[in-house]
């Protein structure tokens, strides 16, 4: 394990370890906002496999499989997943690393949202797979767990020998990590959060209230999140492109969401509901959202 200023800084030190110019990185389209710089800063190719709502968001190992080729390195695998809340099953990763074992690939896996996993759903990381046990880096942090973004506290683990190997990376890059934030963080892991359970039963109840307002009172679709602080609302009964949706909703309405183009282009189609405003804000916002949704007969 190596500690590191955050989630985001472990991805960007692990892709710059693993890939190089010509090399190619296979991630769920859609996707988080920073994975397509983090993998073209190293020259590598993005892949992307196009996740299906149909399947909950979760990546299929057909369609993996279907896009490797001679150049391709690693998947980059986020669970639980922003922006649609999945979460892989213990048999979808079992499928996806047969396709790594298969191929010979390194998996990269974003656990950022572990803590914020819903009532009734379990979360498996790859990591717990011995058959992947060499080629599996978990990336994560408390920036979530414990509502400390602005702490920039995160840590990678992986096979021995890949983080001996990432060490004169990451001294390059920082010269150490504060040791007193890793002990502060540590710390706080063996403590558990304080916080994680409300954020959990709070984000879990929004995403269902958002739900009932918007599938009953208009036509739009809200895909069920398992986890994390966003619920994916399906726009296209509208007519319009989420990006368009999106401006029309804040000119007319004073509603902020975020268009789902800006994850991938899976979500052209969706928008994207932060769970974090309070509870009467988002329903106000779900009423309006209703309310402009003109919705053709
Ligand atoms: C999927 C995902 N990965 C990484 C990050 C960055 O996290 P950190 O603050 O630990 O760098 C975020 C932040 O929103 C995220 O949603």
């Amino acid at each position: 394990m190596i500690c590191l200023p955050g989630t985001q800084t472990a991805l960007f030190a692990v892709m710059a370890a693993l890939v190089e110019a010509g090399d190619e990185v296979l991630v769920g389209d859609p996707m988080y906002a920073t994975y397509e710089g983090v993998i073209r800063a190293t020259g590598a190719g993005m892949v992307p496999v196009p996740l299906d709502p149909a399947r909950g968001f979760c990546m299929d190992a057909d369609d993996l499989a279907a896009r490797v080729g001679p150049r391709s390195r690693a998947i980059l695998l986020n669970t639980p997943h922003n922006p649609t809340g999945a979460v892989l099953t213990e048999s979808d990763i079992a499928a996806i690393g047969a396709v790594a074992r298969a191929h010979d690939l390194w998996i990269v896996v974003d656990e950022v949202y572990e803590d914020l996993v819903f009532d009734g759903v379990r979360f498996v990381s790859p990591l717990a797979d011995p058959a992947l046990a060499d080629r599996v880096i978990a990336v994560s942090s408390i920036s979530k767990s414990h509502a400390a973004p602005g702490l920039r506290s995160g840590w990678c683990i992986g096979p021995q020998a890949f983080i001996e190997a990432l060490l004169p990376l990451a001294e390059v890059m920082l010269f150490g990590n504060q040791p007193f934030i890793a002990d502060a963080t540590e710390a706080a892991i063996r403590r558990g959060s304080e916080v994680a359970v409300g954020m959990r039963q709070r984000y879990a109840a929004r995403a269902a209230a958002l739900a009932n307002t918007l599938e009953s009172g208009s036509g739009l679709r809200v895909h069920r999140p398992q986890a994390g602080m966003f619920a994916m609302v399906d726009v296209s009964a509208t007519g319009m492109s989420g990006a368009a949706w999106a401006d029309d909703l804040l000119a007319e309405r004073g509603v902020a969401v975020m268009p789902g183009a800006a994850f991938g282009e899976t979500l052209e189609l969706w928008v994207r509901v932060a769970l974090t405003v309070d509870d009467s804000r988002l329903m106000e916002a779900a009423a309006r959202m209703a309310a402009h949704a003109r919705i053709p007969a």
